[in-house]
């Protein structure tokens, strides 16, 4: 029987659904995957250089389209209806993409108005910079000065102020000092709390452990393993992780070997 409780159950704020992708060379970089990340969830997907994490977060957001299986954001389907599905998703990318010659303050007005958000003032882009933690005498400096991960904080702020019901991060630490990378994890936390669903991509295993409340491992576009933060409790992440790497290097071995057999 259903209880009161199914009743209610929320939907997933984000959801791959049997995803599939094969670029038009033939790489397929995605193999039926599916995740979901409910309301107030931090799902992170591990797994090594071209596993199809980018490949799933550019699937969200439309960028690329699948081969098969869909991506939904809040129910909508992000390649269908790729605008209405926008409206519910703000995007950091590893390499955040700001005008050089704007300042931070200025290219915070620009993309949040483009976001559709323009009933801001300036005091509002000063709370969300304090609280990525830029320094405050960058706020008025061009970002052609400004560091990797000054740029990627800059972007974070971006995102918080589209306040969107999803966030999508693809390896929001990797150009983070370890004070920042530090900070970023404590402001992600406080964004899940306040109800976000997040789906980032990270290939910092300690991190990902640390405030996930998924993690799965992606090999070769296939999702070989997921894991609850309760089920990781007193397990070494980074040992299985390991253990799944090397089951797709034993593969990659056989088939070397195979390869050469025929030569
Ligand atoms: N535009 C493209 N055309 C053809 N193949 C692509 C394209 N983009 C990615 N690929 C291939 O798809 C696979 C998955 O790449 P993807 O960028 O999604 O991996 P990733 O998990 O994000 O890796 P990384 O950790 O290096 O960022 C790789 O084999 C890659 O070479
Ligand atoms: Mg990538």
């Amino acid at each position: 029987m259903e209880t009161a409780n199914e009743t209610i159950k929320q939907a997933p704020l984000l959801e791959a659904r049997n995803l599939t992708k094969v670029y038009e060379d033939g790489v397929k970089a995605l193999d039926n995957l599916n995740i979901k990340v409910m309301p107030g969830e931090i799902y992170a997907m591990l797994g090594g250089n071209g596993a199809g994490k980018t490949t799933t977060i550019n699937i969200f957001l439309d960028f690329i389209q699948p081969t098969n299986g869909n991506a939904f954001i809040n129910g909508i389907d992000s390649n269908s209806d790729p605008l209405e599905a926008k409206k519910n998703v703000a995007f950091v990318s590893e390499n955040v993409q700001l005008y050089p010659n704007f300042t931070a303050m200025q290219n915070i007005d620009f993309f949040v108005r483009l976001g559709g958000k323009s009933n801001y003032k300036r005091s509002d882009y000063e709370n969300a910079l304090n609280r990525v933690g830029l320094q405050s005498e960058a706020f008025d400096k061009k970002l052609r000065d400004f560091s990797k991960g000054m740029r990627q904080k800059c972007g974070i702020a971006i995102a918080i102020l589209k306040n969107a019901p999803a966030i999508l991060l693809d390896e929001p630490t990797s150009g983070l000092d370890p004070k920042a990378g530090k900070e970023f994890t404590k402001l992600i936390g406080e964004l899940r709390d306040e109800g976000k669903a997040i789906l980032m991509s990270t290939h910092d295993i300690f991190r990902a452990k640390e405030i996930s409340d998924h993690v799965g491992i992606l090999n070769n576009g296939e999702l070989v393993a997921q894991r609850t933060n309760a089920e990781l409790k007193g397990v070494n992440l980074e040992q299985l992780y390991v253990e799944y790497m090397a089951g797709y290097m034993e593969e990659t071995d056989q088939n070397l070997v195979l390869t050469n057999d025929l030569n």
